[in-house]
């Protein structure tokens, strides 16, 4: 069958490249380490999955903005965990995993052809998606505020960054809703790894120091998938500017893009405890020790990457050649150019392995 004309504007789907890779990890003796997807492997908190079966009897229609209970607790968790001031629920719109959102937002905010969407140089590759999937112009950059904000409508930033780890403070932040204010585009910020800092604290875009306590002209994007190891259960929400929320919520409730009803029960479960999130960080802070450890002592600098679940990490070579060489250990990781062709000397190595499997790693890379 000819490639439909919507698919023939998306790139190649990056992980097929990587599948030769897999397979000859996988013939490894002891087994292959897979860290090049960053999927979670803990299990899901208890008090989540309470949440979950208590609310399995569900035989109506859940609604698109979401249960009075589960706008209450992400109001809540912005006031308490980003130090967001006066949330109302009209600053809430409850997504069905945030990478549905990323794909979707340009061409449900009407963007569309002439129009430009910015996204990090180097990015999680569905923000080019949803530009191309707009039939808009994708346009990566480093730096926002250098661009002709002429025909440009949506900025997206990504702290924590993946595949890099990096973190923008609050000046930087700053300085991005200023000029985005200024110049009438939508700032959203992919926050999808703010409970997973190591050597900072990120902070938030809906931070009073950085919106001035006004929503105006920003949005924030959290997921459960990373910091509650829900990434099977699809629960995230987009939080901020009223007015563009509404008007997602408007297209959204006539495209069903509803969460489940026993998935918005496990939400609000997840978002008020605290605890599952710092057992959690404790698992993956104990293994990005180790491997951080292994890499460097086996030849490897590692940049940046002082939060989320990554360690980007170079050893001055092309990435194919570092995939390549590590999946003889039978370790597979992720070649930096699936993210942009900035990367292409870096890999993306996930801690989101067992202990046993990130022990294994460590061994084979230190042998
Ligand atoms: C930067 C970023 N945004 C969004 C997502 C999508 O997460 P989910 O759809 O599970 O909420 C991911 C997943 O890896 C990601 O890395």
């Amino acid at each position: 069958m000819p490639p439909s004309p919507v698919s023939g504007l998306l790139p190649v789907f990056p992980w097929d490249k990587l599948e030769p890779y897999k397979a000859a990890a996988a013939a490894h003796a002891d087994g292959i380490v897979d860290l090049s997807v960053g999927t979670p492997v803990d299990p899901v908190p208890d008090v989540v999955r309470q949440a979950l079966a208590d609310a399995a009897n569900s035989p109506g229609y859940p609604t698109v903005w979401g249960t009075a209970e589960l706008r209450d607790a992400i109001t809540g968790w912005c006031e308490r965990r980003l130090g967001a001031v006066g949330m109302t629920h009209r600053n809430v719109l409850p997504v069905v995993g945030s990478k549905e959102l990323v794909a979707w937002l340009p061409t449900q905010l009407g963007i569309g052809p002439g129009e430009r969407v910015a996204y990090p140089r180097l990015a999680y590759p569905t923000y080019e998606v949803g530009a191309r999937l707009a039939r808009a112009e994708p346009v990566p950059t480093d730096e926002p505020t250098e661009l002709d904000p002429e025909g440009l409508r949506l900025v997206w930033l990504n702290s924590p960054s993946n595949p890099t780890g990096k973190v923008l403070d609050a000046g930087e932040l700053t300085r991005t809703v200023a000029w985005a204010r200024e110049h009438g585009v939508l700032l959203v910020s992919d926050e999808c790894y703010l409970e997973l800092g190591w050597e900072t604290d990120p902070v938030s875009v809906l931070h009073p120091d950085v919106c001035g306590g006004s929503y105006e002209g920003v949005v924030a994007v959290h997921s459960l998938s990373k910091r509650s190891n829900l990434a099977g259960y699809r629960a995230a929400f987009a939080v901020g500017d009223a007015s563009v929320l509404g008007e997602l919520l408007q297209i959204r409730k006539h495209g069903g893009m509803m969460v489940p009803a026993p998935v918005q029960a496990a939400t609000v479960a997840g978002l008020g405890d605290d605890a599952h999130v710092a057992q959690q960080r404790e698992r993956y802070g104990a293994r990005r020790a180790a491997l951080r450890a292994a890499l460097e002592a086996s030849g490897f600098r590692i940049e940046h990457s002082e939060a989320s679940l990554y360690l980007w990490a170079t050893r001055d070579e092309p990435c194919w050649d570092t995939v390549g060489e590590l999946s003889k250990l039978g370790v597979l990781v992720a070649p930096g150019d699936f993210y942009g062709t900035a990367g292409e000397r870096f890999v993306r190595v996930a801690f989101t392995a067992t202990d046993e499997r990130v022990s294994e790693a460590v061994r084979r890379l230190t042998a």
